[in-house]
C-alpha cells in the first residue's frame, strides 16, 4: 500500500527512481511523484500512473541530481489529487517527505503546527510529518527526523531529503516495510526488494523505530533517541532475481503467476516431503516441535484470499489431524476480546507478511498467550518477524494484485503443516506417504488444467456480459467458491457471491433468473450427490450452470451447460486444482471487459492500514 523508493549515489536519480516506482506500482497507483535535489529541491507530481509522471517530466529541467526519491500512492487521507500526491515539502527549509502508512495523531499535530505558523496545502497526514520535521530542524536532518517521529503515533515508512543537506538521505520505519539496498557507493531504499534488485545485491531491512542516515560514504542506524542500534537481521544477499519480477512473454503478472503455479508448488514442497519415510520435514517448525505435540486448538487468521486459504486449512486440520480449528478475519479477531485457551496456536496466513490487521491479530493472540505461527511468502516481513515459528511459501514474488500462486502455496503449506501435526497424532507413515505421492503429482495435474486455458476463455466469453454470478461449493471447496467469486469481483468488477451450495436455498436462490451464471465446484467427493441436487435446483430456475468437475465424470455433462475439467485427486487436495479454472475465468473476464488486470481499481496488493 503506497510504494516508496529513494536513491543516493553517483548515478542520475530520476530514471532509477521512475524505474523503481514502476516496479512498486502494484502497491498503489492512483498518483505518483518524485523529488530530486538538483541545486535546489524540485518536486513533480501527477494524478494517475507512473507513466503520466514520466511524461510530465520529459524535457523538464531541475531533475538531474544524484539524490532523490519517489512515491506511488494508494490514497488514505485526502482525495486523489496532485496536491495530495507525495512528496510533500515543508514551508521553510526545502525538505520533502514520502510516506507509506497512517499517522494517527495527525489532526492534533496539524493544529499545533498551524499555531506555529505553518501553512498546509494538502489534506494528507504526510504533510504533517514534513512540517513537523521542518519545525524541529536546527541544521541536522537526522536529529530533526528522530525528534519528529518521537511525537508521531501510527505507522510509517518514510524517506526525507533536504536541499540544505544535499548529501544526506534519512529513512525510518515503524509498522510499514522498508529495505535498504547497498550498491557500490550508492544506496537505494524501497518498500520492497523488487525496486532494489536491479541495483544492489545486498540489503537490510529496517526494524520498527529504526532511523537510518545514509550518505554516499556509508550509513548509520539509530533509534528515535539517537542511540546507535545494531541491525537485526543483518545485511543479507537479496534472493530474488530480475526474471522473477519481469513479465517475460506474458501479458499480465496475474497470468504469469497463474501459469507459474506448477513450478511454485514444486518449490514450495521441495525438500519438505519425504515419501519414503512417510513424513513431512518442516525446518521452520522444528524449534517448537515439542510444544506442537501438546497443541489443543488452532486459530487461523488472515484477510482476503489468504483467509480463504486459511478456511481450507481449518478443514484440513480437523479432517486429517483431528485438531479443533477455527478461522477468523484478522480485522475482527483483534477487536473481539477472543478467548485464547492454553495450548492454542494462532496461525497468521499472509502473502506479503505486512497486512496490518493480520499483524495486529497475531500480536493480540500472542499477548493472550497463544503460540504464534506464520504461513508467509515474503521472507523477513513484519509478520514473519513477530512469529515464534513458521513455514515460508517459497512461491517467489507475487506482483499481480489478485493473488493466485500465493493461494495455492498457502494451501500447500497448510496441508504440509497438517500432515506434520497429523503424524504426531493419528496419521500413519503409510497414509502420510500416500498423501505425499498425491501432493507430488499436483504440479503435473495443474499443468493439465492450464492446457484448457482456451476452453476456459471461450466459456467465460459466453457469460462475460452478465453482471451477477454465483459460485457454489461444499466442504473443502466452499472456500474455493469464495475465492472464485473474489477473483471475479476484484479484477472484472462483476458482482459475484460465493457460498456453500446448500445455503443457496436460504435466500440467494431468489436471485436466480434466466441465464444467470452459477459456477459449481462439483468434483468427485463426499458431497458430490448433494452438489448435483443443488445444480438441478439452479437448472430448474433457468440459471446457467458452469461446473468444475472431475475428468471422466459423464453424468455432469447432462446437467451443466459447460464443464471445466480437473484431474482426479483426493478431496483434501482438490482446492489446489479446482481454483485454477476459476482464476483463469476471472482473468479472461477482466481481459475481455478491457480492465487493467494487474492494477484493479481501488485495490492495493498489500494493505498496510486498518
Ligand atoms: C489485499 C490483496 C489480496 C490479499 C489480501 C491479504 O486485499 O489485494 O490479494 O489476499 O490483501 O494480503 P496478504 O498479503 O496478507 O496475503
Amino acid at each position: 500500500m503506497c510504494g516508496i523508493v529513494a536513491y543516493i549515489g553517483h548515478k542520475q536519480a530520476r530514471p532509477l527512481i521512475l524505474e523503481g516506482l514502476k516496479r512498486l506500482e502494484y502497491r498503489g497507483y492512483d498518483s505518483a511523484g518524485i523529488a530530486v535535489i538538483d541545486g535546489s529541491l524540485n518536486i513533480a507530481r501527477a494524478v494517475g500512473r507512473v507513466s503520466v509522471l514520466e511524461e510530465q517530466l520529459e524535457g523538464r529541467r531541475g531533475f538531474s541530481g544524484t539524490i532523490g526519491m519517489g512515491h506511488t500512492r494508494w490514497a488514505t487521507h485526502g482525495g486523489v489529487t496532485e496536491v495530495n500526491a507525495h512528496p510533500h515539502r515543508d514551508d521553510r527549509h526545502g525538505l520533502a517527505v514520502i510516506h507509506n502508512g497512517i499517522i494517527e495523531n495527525y489532526a492534533a499535530l496539524k493544529t499545533y503546527l498551524q499555531d506555529k505558523g505553518h501553512t498546509f496545502s494538502s489534506q494528507t497526514d504526510t504533510e504533517v510529518i514534513s512540517m513537523l520535521i521542518s519545525e524541529l530542524y536546527e541544521g541536522d536532518l537526522e536529529a530533526a527526523v528522530q525528534a519528529a517521529l518521537r511525537e508521531v503515533t501510527g505507522a510509517y515508512a518514510i524517506a526525507v531529503i533536504c536541499e540544505k543537506e544535499p548529501d544526506t538521505l534519512v529513512v525510518a520505519r515503524k509498522g510499514s516495510p522498508l529495505i535498504v539496498g547497498i550498491g557500490d557507493g550508492e544506496y537505494i531504499v524501497a518498500s520492497d526488494p523488487s525496486a532494489i534488485v536491479a541495483h544492489a545485491a545486498q540489503a537490510f531491512t529496517l526494524d520498527d523505530y529504526n532511523v537510518v542516515k545514509i550518505t554516499r560514504d556509508g550509513f548509520r542506524t539509530s533509534n528515535l533517541h539517537n542511540a546507535q542500534v545494531t541491525l537485526n537481521p543483518k545485511i543479507e544477499q537479496l534472493e530474488i532475481d530480475l526474471a522473477q519480477i519481469e513479465l517475460g512473454h506474458y501479458r499480465h503478472f496475474m497470468q504469469k503467476e497463474i501459469y507459474e503455479q506448477p513450478q511454485a508448488l514444486r518449490n514450495c514442497c521441495g525438500g519438505r516431503l519425504d515419501r519414503k519415510e512417510g513424513r513431512v520435514v518442516l525446518g521452520g517448525l522444528s524449534s517448537i516441535s515439542k510444544e506442537l505435540s501438546k497443541l489443543r486448538r488452532v486459530v487461523l487468521t488472515a484477510q482476503g484470499t489468504a483467509l480463504h486459504a486459511a478456511m481450507i486449512g481449518r478443514y484440513l486440520m480437523e479432517d486429517l489431524a483431528k485438531i479443533p480449528a477455527q478461522t477468523e478475519y484478522a480485522s475482527e479477531f483483534r477487536y473481539r476480546n477472543p478467548v485464547v485457551e492454553e495450548g492454542t496456536a494462532v496461525v497468521a496466513v499472509s502473502q506479503s507478511g505486512e497486512t496490518a490487521d493480520t499483524l495486529a491479530a497475531l500480536h493480540e493472540a500472542r499477548e493472550r498467550g497463544a503460540m504464534a505461527l506464520g504461513v508467509i511468502n515474503v521472507v523477513g516481513s513484519s509478520i514473519s518477524r513477530e512469529t515464534d515459528a513458521g513455514v515460508y511459501l517459497r512461491v517467489g514474488p507475487e506482483i499481480g494484485v489478485a493473488s493466485t500462486k500465493a493461494f495455492t502455496g498457502q494451501v500447500a503449506v497448510l496441508t504440509m503443516i497438517t500432515m506434520f501435526l497429523a503424524r504426531k497424532r493419528y496419521m500413519s507413515a503409510d497414509q502420510c506417504s500416500d498423501l505425499i505421492g498425491e501432493m507430488e503429482a499436483l504440479p503435473g495435474k495443474i499443468e493439465r488444467i492450464l492446457e484448457q486455458d482456451d476452453r476456459v476463455r471461450r466459456v467465460t466469453e459466453k457469460y462475460v456480459e452478465r453482471e451477477n454470478w454465483l459460485f457454489l461449493g461444499r466442504g473443502y471447496n466452499y472456500p474455493t467458491a469464495l475465492e472464485g467469486a473474489l477473483k471475479l469481483k476484484e479484477i472484472s468488477y462483476i458482482h459475484a457471491e460465493g457460498m456453500p451450495a446448500a445455503e443457496m436455498k436460504h435466500g440467494p436462490i431468489a436471485l436466480i433468473n434466466e441465464g444467470m451464471p452459477a459456477v459449481f465446484i462439483a468434483n468427485r467427493g463426499r458431497q458430490y450427490e448433494k452438489v448435483m441436487s443443488n445444480i438441478q435446483e439452479v437448472r430448474a430456475r433457468k440459471g446457467h450452470v458452469i461446473a468444475v468437475a472431475t475428468e471422466g465424470d459423464d453424468r455432469i455433462t447432462k446437467y451443466a451447460e459447460d464443464v471445466l475439467w480437473i484431474p482426479d485427486v483426493p478431496e483434501p487436495l482438490s482446492p489446489m486444482l479446482a481454483v485454477v479454472p476459476l482464476q483463469l475465468m476471472a482473468y479472461h473476464a477482466a481481459v475481455l471487459r478491457g480492465h487493467d488486470v494487474d492494477k484493479p481499481r481501488n485495490l492495493a496488493k498489500s494493505v498496510t492500514v486498518e
